[in-house]
């Protein structure tokens, strides 16, 4: 820490000497900066004013440091009981408890900390606390210890990019724009260009967004990391931004990875309502997590996905937030070839003309293909159990299946050509007009 910033704020404090904040941020430079004594003292006055939740946790840091456990504990107990559930404070009590021997009490609150974040590690406290107390209780016979803790969130990415069909310049946007970011880190800031941002996929649903995303951390070998926002909104009303923040902590502590927002607009949606609700604070945490505030991002590629771009803020588009809007849309007929195959790949087949599947098959989407598929397999496998012998697939089976189902695009563009022609953000939309040939 520079003497600098210290002094000033010293000088600064001489002035307005009643100024909490401040006091407060002077206090914890000084406990970053190791002076504990003096932060100590800072943080006393502080409590003397005001008992502050914060300058409690300073000074509870303070006696955690000088090796003064009981005292840290103490102040501590009175902040859980307040109702405050902060995961800082959890993981400091319980290695705090620890150093007084108090196991089974600092296995408790080590439990309490990992229901928020369950893919949080610690060395000293998972040797200690986690593999014998907690581990022991759990009779889940797993062999893999990592397994069992992670978080619901994280998923294993079996896909990459050659399971997806299609795409090519989505992929290679993609690959520009996160993944080499990711693998040459000391080239982005050898020419100081600040790697970061994120990726904003939007396009009718079924077109693949949810899984390119997922193809991207196989891609990498990364873990996928995949947040519903409607489900954050739901599950954790009031105490949304906290835990926002937490999954932006599971990525940041689980890098490489890809984090993705699905659903990205329930953010944005009925912004009216959000705004009142306190849904502003909400996305202003969404936005200081891009920004990388509150944490380090490096190692996190950030992709978002979106049925319906235009309800989403525009503050989210601001470099270094999803700078990039990539529109995905349904497969043209080369993608559309492509798909068949990957989706009919290791399945019973005859010999299949795919160029006249795929061309009598215009504005199906990726989903759609998969759904004829499945309507022509289950024809096959009723035609089968009368004898026991699977029964390949045939052109005309598909080409029959494609009349039972139609292409679902269609009504999201009827939607979408609105906002484009009328709400066209300085041409964000332009991709939708080119592809309804509104526009060249
Ligand atoms: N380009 C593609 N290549 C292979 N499969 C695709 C493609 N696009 C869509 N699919 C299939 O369709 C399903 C639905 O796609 P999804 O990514 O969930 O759509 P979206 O998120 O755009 O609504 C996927 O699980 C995948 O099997
Ligand atoms: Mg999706």
């Amino acid at each position: 820490m520079d003497d600098n910033t210290i002094n000033s704020l010293r000088e600064a404090l001489k002035f307005s000497p009643g100024n909490i904040p401040l006091k407060q941020h002077f206090a914890d430079t000084l406990l970053k900066a190791s002076l504990l004594d003096e932060a100590e003292k800072e943080y006393k006055e502080i409590m003397a004013m005001a008992d502050t939740h914060q300058s409690k946790t300073g000074l509870a840091t303070v006696f955690f440091l000088k090796g003064q456990y009981s005292h840290c504990n103490v102040i501590l107990e009175e902040l859980l009981q307040t109702g405050t559930v902060d995961f800082d404070v959890l993981i400091l009590h319980a290695k705090a408890l620890l150093k007084e021997h108090s196991i089974d009490k600092a296995t408790e609150i080590y439990k309490k900390a990992l229901s928020i974040n369950p893919a949080f590690r610690d060395e000293e406290l998972d040797n200690q606390l986690r593999l014998s107390s907690i581990m022991g209780q759990d009779d889940d016979d797993d062999d893999d210890d990592d397994e069992a803790f992670e978080s619901p969130f994280i998923q294993k990415a079996d896909i990459n990019f050659d399971d997806v069909g299609g795409m090519a310049n989505i992929k290679k946007e993609i690959d520009l724009k996160i993944i080499r970011p990711l693998q040459h880190p000391e080239l982005y800031k050898a020419y100081g260009k600040k790697a970061g941002g994120g990726i904003l996929l939007y396009g009718p649903p079924g077109c693949g967004k949810t899984y390119i995303a997922k193809a991207t951390a196989g891609q990498v070998n990364a873990r996928f990391i995949s947040v519903g926002l409607s489900d954050i909104l739901d599950m954790w009303v009031g105490n949304s931004e906290k835990n926002l923040h937490n999954i932006f902590e599971v990525a940041r502590q689980n890098t490489p990875c890809v984090l993705f927002f699905d659903e990205i607009d329930a953010l944005g949606a009925s912004r009216s309502d959000m705004k009142q609700s306190g849904g502003r604070h909400l996305i202003n945490q969404f936005l200081q997590e891009l920004d990388g505030i509150d944490g380090n991002n490096e190692g996190v590629l950030i992709l978002g996905a979106t049925n319906t771009p235009w309800h989403l803020d525009s503050a989210f588009r601001r470099p270094g937030r999803f700078d990039r809007i990539i529109f995905i849309p349904p497969p043209d007929t080369e993608a559309r070839e492509s798909i068949l195959k990957l989706k009919l790949k290791n399945k019973p087949i005859e010999s299949i003309d795919y160029k006249s599947l795929a061309s009598k098959i215009e504005n199906y989407s990726g989903a759609d293909i998969e759904a004829i598929i499945d309507i022509a397999i289950e024809e096959k496998l009723e035609e089968s159990f009368k004898d026991g012998i699977p029964k390949p697939l045939s052109t005309k089976d598909i080409l029959n299946a494609v009349k039972r189902h139609k292409a679902s695009t269609s009504e999201w563009f009827a939607t979408a050509k609105n906002f484009a022609l009328f709400a066209n953000d300085s041409g964000l939309y332009d991709d939708i007009l080119t592809h309804m040939k509104i526009k060249k």
